[in-house]
């Protein structure tokens, strides 16, 4: 049996999927990822990409900080993939428990998925800092300058900047399905960024499936690994 049929082989037989993705899942529907060789953070801006995107950044520079997450971290108008239409499917059919992503572009839900755990928050919300008013993404988008509630406060993007803390309640939703996960997949992510990558050691079955098209630290925990684009694979499962 090869790898792919052993693949298809543990999907048929699974009752309890767990999906653990980032930037790599939403590629294919044309958003770039942050460290291939096109992504984000190899093109060349006037600071560095992870200064722009942390706190202290948004703090003192939220002029620039705004400019940059409007042109290069609020994905709008794009639309799920096959990768997102399938794991919705499978949850459709009771086959897979939840889908655990680091990207903020809310396609998962978009393509009919309902358990979504956003360890990085999403664009789609965006909150007033001073009277907690939602604002859509669309009024982000087209803000001009720094974003500003009626009230007078910044609205800010519910995404999780550097230096912030994750959500505790979406780390342990997390933990706990892929804690009880019969397979866990792993796709479209480098495995480098901490503590969202860390999750995967939560994960104690023996059918730990990697897919993506770089090799990533994880590579050698895994029981089926893949070295390949995700929509290739996951439109034969
Ligand atoms: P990365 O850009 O670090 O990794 C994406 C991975 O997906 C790469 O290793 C690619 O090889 C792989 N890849 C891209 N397209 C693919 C495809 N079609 N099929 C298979 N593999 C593909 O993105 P993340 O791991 O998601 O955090 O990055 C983690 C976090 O770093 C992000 O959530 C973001 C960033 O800073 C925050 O903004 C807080």
């Amino acid at each position: 049996m090869d790898k792919l049929e052993m693949l298809q082989q543990w999907v048929r037989e699974s009752r309890n999927i767990v999906f653990f993705g980032g930037a790599g899942v939403s590629t294919e529907s044309g958003i770039p990822d942050f460290r291939s060789v096109d992504g984000l953070y190899r093109q060349k801006f006037d600071y560095p990409p992870e200064m722009i995107i942390s706190h202290t950044f948004y703090e003192k520079n939220p002029e620039y900080f705004f400019r940059f997450y409007r042109e290069k971290m609020l994905p709008l108008g794009f639309e799920p993939n096959i990768t997102h239409r399938v794991l919705a499917r499978w949850e459709e059919e009771g086959k897979l428990s939840a889908v655990v992503t680091q990207n903020i572009d809310g396609l998962h839900q978009k393509a009919g998925s309902k358990k979504v755990y956003e360890l990085h928050g999403s664009v789609l919300r965006n909150y007033c800092t001073r009277c907690r008013k939602f604002h859509s993404a669309e009024f982000v988008k087209n803000a001009p300058g720094v974003p500003r509630c009626e009230c007078g406060g910044i609205v800010k993007p519910d995404v999780v900047l550097y230096e912030e803390g994750l959500d505790q309640n979406t780390i342990e939703q997390s933990i706990w399905a892929i804690s009880h996960a019969d397979l866990l997949i792993v796709a479209g992510t480098s495995l480098t960024v901490y503590p969202a990558a860390g999750l995967i050691n939560y994960y104690r079955g023996n059918r730990l499936v990697l897919i993506n098209r770089d090799e990533t630290p994880y590579d050698s925990q895994a029981d089926l690994v893949f070295h390949q684009s995700l929509g290739e694979i996951i439109s034969r499962l």
